[in-house]
C-alpha cells in the first residue's frame, strides 16, 4: 500500500518569470485554485494521507495556503458567507501535510532525496506540481494499482508531439500490455535523432525506497542538476521499472500555452463561467 506522497515544489519556476520572482510557480491559479491544490487533491483522492511538500526560499505562500486563515475565516463569518467559509476551511483540513526544505534547487532528484527520512523504507508516490491531470480514476491511483500487482516502480508516460520530445524524458521500452511498457532505458531531453521513441515520462511516479540510494549515486546531469531520471535509469539496470500510459488529460502547467489551455478548459466546465467564456471564445474566431 502506498501511504506517502512527495510533491517537489522547490524549483525556481524560471519559465514563469517575472511572476515567480515573488510567488511560487505552484501557487499560480487555475481561475481561483492554485495548481498545487489540484495535485494535493489527486493524492488524497488516491487514498494517500501523508503528503510531503519539498519547498524552498520564497515558497511560504504554499504553507500558508494549506494552513488555517483566522482573519479570512472571521471575515467570512461576519459577512455570513458560509459557503466560501466551508471551502476555505476544507483546504486546511485536506490532509496531513509536512514541509521539507531544499536549500538549493539542485534538481528534481535532490528534491526527492530530501524526503528520504520522512518516507523511510517504503514505496512512495511522487507528483510534480506542474502537471494537472484530469482523469476519472486519479492518475497516481492508476499507477498505484499497477504497483500493487508487481511491487516495482511505475512511471506515468504518454505520447509526446515531435517538437516537444526535446523537453521530456523519453523511454525505450517493450509494450507488454495495452497501456504498460517494461522500460529498458530513459533519455532525458533527447534531440529528435537521439530519441528512442515518442513516449515521454510525465510528472507522476510510484517509486521503491531503493530509488534514494540511486539518487545518492547520481552525478549531476543535464543542466548540471541532479536528475531523477538518471537515478531511475540506474534502477532499471537492477529491477523492472514499468511505464504506464494512464488515461486522462494532462496539462503541463509549467508551460505557458498549456497553462492558458488549462484555465480555458476549467472555465468551460464551471457552470457560472462557461456561457460567458464560450461566447467570448466564439467571438474570437
Ligand atoms: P521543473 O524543472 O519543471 O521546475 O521541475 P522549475 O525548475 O521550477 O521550472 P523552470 O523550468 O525553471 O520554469 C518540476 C518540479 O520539480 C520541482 C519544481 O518545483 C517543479 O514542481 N523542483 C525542481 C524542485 O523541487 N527542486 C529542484 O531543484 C528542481
Amino acid at each position: 500500500m502506498i501511504k506517502k506522497a512527495v510533491i517537489p515544489a522547490a524549483g525556481l519556476g524560471t519559465r514563469f518569470l517575472p511572476a515567480t520572482k515573488s510567488m511560487p510557480k505552484e501557487m499560480l491559479p487555475i481561475i481561483d485554485k492554485p495548481i498545487i491544490h489540484f495535485v494535493v487533491e489527486e493524492a488524497i483522492f488516491s487514498g494517500i494521507e501523508d503528503i510531503i511538500v519539498v519547498t524552498g526560499r520564497g515558497k511560504r505562500a504554499i504553507e500558508d495556503y494549506f494552513d488555517a486563515s483566522p482573519e479570512i475565516e472571521n471575515h467570512l463569518v461576519r459577512n455570513k458567507k458560509y459557503e466560501l467559509l466551508r471551502e476555505v476551511q476544507d483546504i486546511s483540513s485536506l490532509a496531513d501535510i509536512h514541509y521539507i526544505r531544499q536549500k538549493d534547487p539542485k534538481g528534481l532528484g535532490d528534491a526527492v532525496l530530501k524526503a528520504e527520512k520522512h518516507v523511510g523504507d517504503e514505496p512512495f508516490a511522487v507528483l510534480l506540481g506542474d502537471d494537472i491531470i484530469k482523469a476519472g480514476t486519479p492518475c497516481i491511483k492508476q499507477l498505484m494499482n499497477l504497483f500493487e500487482k508487481h511491487k516495482r516502480a511505475v512511471i506515468g508516460v504518454e505520447e509526446v508531439a515531435k517538437e516537444k520530445i526535446k523537453d521530456y524524458g523519453i523511454i525505450k521500452g517493450k509494450k507488454i500490455d495495452q497501456s504498460i511498457y517494461l522500460i529498458e532505458n530513459i533519455i532525458e531531453k533527447p534531440s529528435l535523432e537521439e530519441a528512442p521513441s515518442n513516449i515521454g515520462t510525465v510528472g507522476r511516479y510510484v517509486l521503491t525506497p531503493e530509488t534514494f540510494d540511486y539518487i545518492k549515486k547520481t552525478p549531476p546531469g543535464k543542466g548540471n542538476e541532479m536528475q531523477l531520471t538518471d537515478a531511475i535509469k540506474m534502477l532499471i539496470g537492477e529491477e523492472d521499472v514499468y511505464g504506464y500510459a494512464f488515461s486522462g488529460k494532462r496539462y503541463d502547467a509549467g508551460n505557458k500555452a498549456e497553462y492558458v489551455k488549462a484555465i480555458v478548459d476549467f472555465a468551460l466546465e464551471r457552470e457560472e463561467l462557461k456561457k460567458d467564456v464560450k461566447r467570448y471564445l466564439e467571438g474570437l474566431t
